[in-house]
């Protein structure tokens, strides 16, 4: 009812001149909010100068590298998604966390869904993890996951792996996503209502779908990818998604005997001994969230007979070397026609930093000539038409590389960026 009469209150659905009830001689006032909507009990709006002074209250896990890419430390309430490939050490890095947290007098309960405890308790043993402080259960059953930390109370809950755990009534079988998403939902609510950080682990397909937990992001916190190559040392953490803090931290681990190590001066790990000295390598100064990080793009160039010849990328996206192997084509006059293409990154990173279009492109034409190129850093953008783009944090980037005494530096000069052809002649393999 839209209008109404100020007399007599009579309500009505149009504008009329006068009262059709009590005969009232004066329009009918507008009823304010209109629509015939229904007034609500509301919470009273403040201010957002009111709500910003309060601090998000965060807990330290006690692992330098994870809590800089948490943005401090786990949040009271806050549910995190830790996703990554099977076998990348997921739940070795989370049982990590249990022993910091047990250190530091936090109890941590470990809902194991795909691990027997005993196998939890064995590996626990190697890693050195104090196993008082550390609770496990097995159940399968979401809800009976979530009575058991209702009774024990830890400072924080892990469910390994969301994919294994299942809620009763909700149909699909177990790690369906009506499964997952009902599971996580119940997990999320126990994590708010309990005030107690809780960690799901997420299963990644090799292909890069999270296999139900790309269905969890949006109703989580906190979004973590345990990134690196499983046959290879280093793992990479990064942030996806941060409710409360700054995204694309990046926290770099090397898996030992021990289980994950925190990796001190990633710069010096990731460029290879004569890094920048052979055919087809160029250091690449990457910054992958706030810290700069120096790696080694290799390129190898090899004639072949093939009439399809090969292009393996590793590390960066494929897409884009695709894209730069035509632009040296055209705008370089560097042919790659009969000749197979591989490109990677040292240390089986995972790149998605733009200015590595650079140093692929100087670390193709660098094996193809077959010209060393000395240690020589360079980073930009690469366009459709030939320019080199400057991207972000040049300073960082060579202060970087000058800290690790790689002399020559070959990024975009100036603002008005760049030709590659230019760029290649810097690097000493122009035409
Ligand atoms: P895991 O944490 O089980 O991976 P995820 O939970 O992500 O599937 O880690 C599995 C791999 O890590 C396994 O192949 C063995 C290796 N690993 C080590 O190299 N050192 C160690 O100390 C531990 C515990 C595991
Ligand atoms: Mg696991």
């Amino acid at each position: 009812m839209r209008f109404r009469c100020p007399g007599c209150d009579h309500r009505s659905p149009k504008w009329m001149g006068f009262c059709p009830r009590c005969g009232r001689d004066g329009a009918l006032e507008e009823v304010s909010g209109g629509g015939g909507r229904h007034r609500r009990p509301h919470a009273a709006p403040v201010t957002l100068a009111a709500v910003g002074a309060e601090p998000v209250r965060r807990r330290p896990v006690g692992i330098g590298e994870i809590d800089r890419v948490l943005g401090g430390g786990l949040v009271p309430g806050a549910t995190v998604l830790l996703g990554g490939e099977p076998g990348v050490g997921k739940s070795t890095l989370l049982l990590q966390v249990a022993g910091r947290m047990a250190g530091a007098g936090g109890r941590t309960l470990l809902a194991s869904a795909e691990e027997s405890p005993q196998q939890v308790g064995l590996r626990a043993g190697r890693l050195g993890v104090d196993g008082d402080h550390v609770l496990v259960v097995g159940d399968r059953d979401v809800d009976a996951v979530i009575s058991a930390a209702e009774e024990v109370r830890p400072d924080l809950l892990v469910v390994d792996s969301i994919q294994t755990v299942s809620a009763a009534e909700a149909g699909g079988a177990p790690g369906g996503v009506g499964q997952v998403r009902e599971s996580a939902a119940r997990l999320v609510h126990h994590a708010k209502e309990h005030g107690v950080p809780v960690v799901l682990v997420g299963h990644v397909t090799k292909t890069g779908g999270l296999a139900g937990p790309k269905v969890l992001e949006h109703a989580v916190d906190v979004v973590l990818s345990l990134e690196g190559d499983p046959e290879r040392g280093l793992r990479m953490l990064r942030c996806l998604k941060n409710r409360f803090g700054a995204t694309h931290q990046v926290g770099l681990f090397e898996m030992g005997d021990a289980g994950l190590r925190e990796v001190e001066d990633p710069s010096r790990l990731l460029v290879a001994r004569n890094g920048g000295r052979v055919p087809g390598s160029v250091v690449f100064p990457a910054v992958d969230g706030r810290r700069p990080l120096l790696v080694e793009v290799q390129a190898l160039v090899a004639e072949t007979t093939t009439p399809q010849p090969r292009r393996s990328v590793k590390g960066l996206e494929a897409a884009r070397i695709h894209q730069i192997l035509a632009v040296l084509e055209r705008h370089a006059g560097r042919s790659f026609a009969q000749r197979d293409v591989y490109v990677s990154v040292v240390g089986g990173l995972r790149l998605r930093d733009p200015g590595a279009d650079l140093p692929v492109a100087i670390a193709l034409v660098s094996s193809l000539l077959d010209i060393p190129l000395g240690p020589v850093a360079a980073w930009g953008e690469v366009g459709l038409t030939g320019e080199v783009r400057s991207v972000v944090h040049g300073e960082r980037r060579a202060a970087e590389a000058e800290r690790l005494g790689v002399e020559v530096i070959v990024g975009p000069a100036g603002e008005g960026g760049d030709r590659i052809r230019a760029a290649l002649a810097r690097a000493g393999v122009g035409v």
